[in-house]
């Protein structure tokens, strides 16, 4: 690998990929426990909280609505964060519009814990975020009784809060977000919110309410939460990231003769897809709970190449890999036909997920097929590489890079730098892994 302008990074094929390591804390949990942590009522200490800039994207916006929060460790390791919790309606008037950077999740999941609390609040971001759609938070919080407003349903949001009652509600989309954003604000309403999804989601905000004493009902698939409940701040460790992990993951099952492990990675049933569809793949892998912590599962993974077969991902597996999706895709520069279908999904996130993906893929050498709701994959030979670009998008540099390891030659990815987003360090931890 080698560096150039802070922003174009070159990947080298790669004959093996074999070590141990950890991957920064996970991006999902770290929002909510930061999130809870400052609505429960006093100090919480969060280790392992994600040093990706979405993740400190949420830290800033909670500073600027009057909540204290202190950082120990370095800004590119997985650092120790304290949160003075201000207690459920606590948070005073920001200043300023809040910065959501490029994350979506900070955006959504404050949205529904602002409209329950009585001021203005605009939430802005890069220009990708002011692309994402925000209907689907802004229809259930308005079936509250909040009002948000928005440019043609995207970001800025303006959030009028005030009072709210509790709705039980379906969403069209079956996302997480989602889901998040109408229990958060249904802890700040009047009576019990109930949230039933047509597809199960991953459930950390489920998770981390419980840990933070707020009694969560599951009844036949409905989640319900009972406005007013009160948080008890605690000590907390965010497991591994492992949708981080699936980079490595994919790469170990793709180049022969890898074998790697990713120790202290979350485990949570409702993350771990992306190995089925690697053991369809003909990856031999293994995983192992060691820990509980929040009441996530927390262990280790380890992923030894094997003969690498097609695979096919359809809808009913989306919810449950959504964000692994690229990388699998991936597996098509190895030799390995990928199709999936049922991911219209994959349209709204950071960049075009399917059009970029399809763009970058083709720019090595892979033949990718575009369709409204997924892609299929396949090369003919070893790629050749080429020059290819991250479309701002922290998923698809990393996706990008790991096709780029079957490439006969050298592959450049413009824009590399978006990694920070969720993973610092992600090109010197390629690197380690040739050795
Ligand atoms: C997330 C949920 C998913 C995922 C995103 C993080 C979360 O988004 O793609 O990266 O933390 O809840 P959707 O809820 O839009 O599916």
């Amino acid at each position: 690998m080698s560096a150039s302008a802070s922003t174009s990074v070159t990947v080298e094929p790669a004959r093996r990929l074999r070590g141990r390591l950890h991957v920064p804390g996970d991006k999902s949990i770290s929002h909510r426990y930061a999130l809870l942590a400052a609505l429960a009522h006093g100090r919480s200490t969060i280790a392992g909280y994600s040093a990706g800039a979405d993740c400190r994207s949420t830290l800033g916006c909670l500073r600027a609505l009057g909540v204290e929060i202190r950082e120990k460790g370095g800004p590119d390791d997985s650092s120790t964060v304290v949160v003075d919790g201000l207690g459920l309606g606590g948070f005073a008037r920001p200043a300023q519009p809040l910065d959501a950077g490029n994350s979506g999740t900070t955006t959504r999941l404050l949205a529904g814990i602002l409209a329950g609390h009585p001021f203005d609040t605009r939430i802005t971001g890069d220009a990708s975020l002011r692309r994402r759609p925000m209907r689907r938070v802004i229809d259930p919080i308005e079936r509250m009784g909040g009002c948000v407003e928005a440019e043609n349903g995207r970001p800025p949001l303006c959030i009028r809060g005030g009072p709210l009652s509790g709705i039980a509600y379906a969403p069209p989309v079956a996302s997480a977000q989602v889901k998040s954003a109408v229990l958060l604000a249904g802890l700040h309403a009047e009576g019990t919110t109930q949230v039933r999804e047509n597809a199960p989601t991953r459930d950390h905000t489920e998770r981390a309410l419980a840990a933070f004493g707020v009694p969560v009902g599951h009844d036949d698939g409905a989640v319900t939460v009972a406005g007013g409940s009160s948080l008890s701040p605690l000590a907390l460790s965010v497991p591994g990231d492992p949708s981080s992990a699936a980079f490595w993951a994919v790469a170990a099952a793709a180049v022969p003769d890898s074998d790697v492990t990713v120790e202290a990675v979350g485990l949570n049933p409702t993350r771990t897809a992306f190995l089925d569809v690697l053991r369809r793949a003909g990856a031999e892998v293994e995983t192992r709970v060691t820990d509980i912590s929040g009441g996530e599962p927390i262990g280790r993974i380890r992923i030894r190449f094997g003969e690498l077969r097609d695979v096919a991902v359809g809808a009913g597996e989306v919810p449950g890999l959504i964000d692994e999706l690229p990388v699998i895709g991936a597996l098509a520069a190895h030799g390995s036909a990928v199709e999936v279908n049922g991911a219209a999904e994959l349209r709204h996130k950071e960049s075009d997920r399917i059009s970029a993906f399809a763009t970058g893929l083709r720019a090595i050498g892979i033949r990718v097929d575009e369709r409204p709701d997924g892609f299929r994959a396949e090369r003919d030979a070893p790629p050749p590489g080429g020059a290819v670009d991250a479309a701002g998008d922290h998923r698809l540099a990393m996706a990008f890079a790991i096709a780029a390891l079957a490439g006969t030659g050298p592959s450049r990815i413009e824009g590399a730098d978006v990694v920070d987003i969720s993973y610092p360090g992600f090109f010197a931890v390629l690197d380690s892994l040739r050795a």
